[in-house]
């Protein structure tokens, strides 16, 4: 097969940003997907409608001309998100989900809750409004070791929290072990997870390949190579609960490459060619199309897209950088081939 026509994809878990750097990395996203759920830890939080709305109309006016591309807002929840907060969001139309940080757990999470139980009013109201509850699924408790704190996640505060809100959609976002994909299997209907190209395509040792590697560096933080393959498995099982989320997260090359370097890949240069060739690779290739185009949209209730995007194999170079204003922004495979080339 030279060439592959899919659904046009959507991405369930995207960082855009804001200003030069939005501009920079929005047409990336719209060249491949129709929509993506927009996070929303930018300085200051995304916490109220107002906020969503208002970057909502940034991201449309940094989109290129000729685009339906479609971004579904989110907000940041917080121990002072409020039902009152919930019902403004749910009566507006525009925020699709809202995303629980544990405080101090990743980029910009300073402002995230401090203790599940102070957003108890505010879950009990998106349930009742079915909006979903979007999870960054680690906990920050400095006794535990930087590599089980999903797996602490999930016994601690996830587990217990599915279990009291049984209504609640949950998608347990960039899911980066095997405990985590057990969970997600065996949960209560209601529960789903994206996957990130990094933690299908890499092992923890792509950290330290050579040398520190920081633009390999991401939060949850590349697992053992047993956990990789368990949720590569999970990405190409066809179980609907799983679906794509590049969680592309653009830092620039300088806050990276520093003695304390920030957590994200940019990966929206290659935001579907990267699952095309790492499924291709685990014989899986027919798979592709419901992760990428289908089973999430299901979950959260939205029509599935109409239109088609098609892939053809040819190799292609990713650019070693992209300059953004002065700054310059490394991508994920940088300077490396990727198989799969996009159709323009
Ligand atoms: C994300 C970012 O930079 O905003 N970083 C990351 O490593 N994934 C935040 C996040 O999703 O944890
Ligand atoms: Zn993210």
């Amino acid at each position: 097969m030279n060439s592959l026509t899919l659904t046009r994809p959507d991405d369930w878990h995207l960082h855009l940003r804001d200003g030069a750097m939005l501009q920079a990395v929005i047409g990336h996203t719209a060249a491949r997907f129709r929509r993506a759920i927009v996070m929303p830890n930018l300085t200051p939080p995304v916490t109220r409608t107002e906020q969503a709305l208002a970057y909502r109309a940034r991201i449309v006016a940094a989109l290129p001309a000729d685009t339906d591309f479609e971004p579904l807002m989110t907000l940041y929840l917080t121990d002072q998100t409020s039902r009152e907060d919930i019902e403004q969001a749910a009566g507006s139309g525009a925020v699709t989900a809202v995303k629980l940080y544990p405080a101090g757990a990743t980029t910009n999470s300073a402002a995230g809750v401090t203790a599940i139980e102070r957003t108890y009013a505010a879950l009990e109201t998106m349930a009742e409004h079915g909006i979903p509850l979007l999870v960054h699924g680690e906990v920050t408790a400095p006794d535990i070791d930087v590599f089980d704190r999903e797996r602490v996640f999930i016994e601690r505060v996830l587990a217990p929290l599915s279990e009291r809100f049984k209504t609640l959609k949950i998608v347990f976002e960039h899911v980066t072990t095997r405990d985590a994909v057990e969970f997600v299997r065996a949960a209560r209907p209601g529960i789903a997870a994206t996957i990130t190209p990094q933690h299908i395509r890499c092992n923890r040792n792509a950290l330290f390949a050579g040398g520190l590697r920081p633009h390999h560096f991401c939060l949850p933080v590349l697992k053992a190579e047993t956990h990789r393959q368990a949720v590569l498995d999970a990405a190409t099982s066809g179980n609907p609960r799983f679906f794509l989320g590049t969680d592309s997260a653009p830092h620039s090359r300088a806050s990276k490459e520093s003695d304390c370097g920030c957590a994200g890949i940019y990966s929206a240069h290659a935001g579907i060619e990267l699952y095309a060739e790492t499924f291709e690779a685990a014989g899986q290739l027919d798979r592709l199309e419901d992760f990428a185009s289908h089973f999430g949209a299901d979950f959260y209730g939205l029509p599935r897209n109409t239109g088609t995007i098609t892939l053809q194999r040819k190799p292609w170079r990713v650019p070693a950088r992209y300059e953004i204003n002065g700054e310059q922004l490394v991508p994920f495979m940088a300077g490396e081939d990727i198989a799969w080339t996009l159709q323009a």
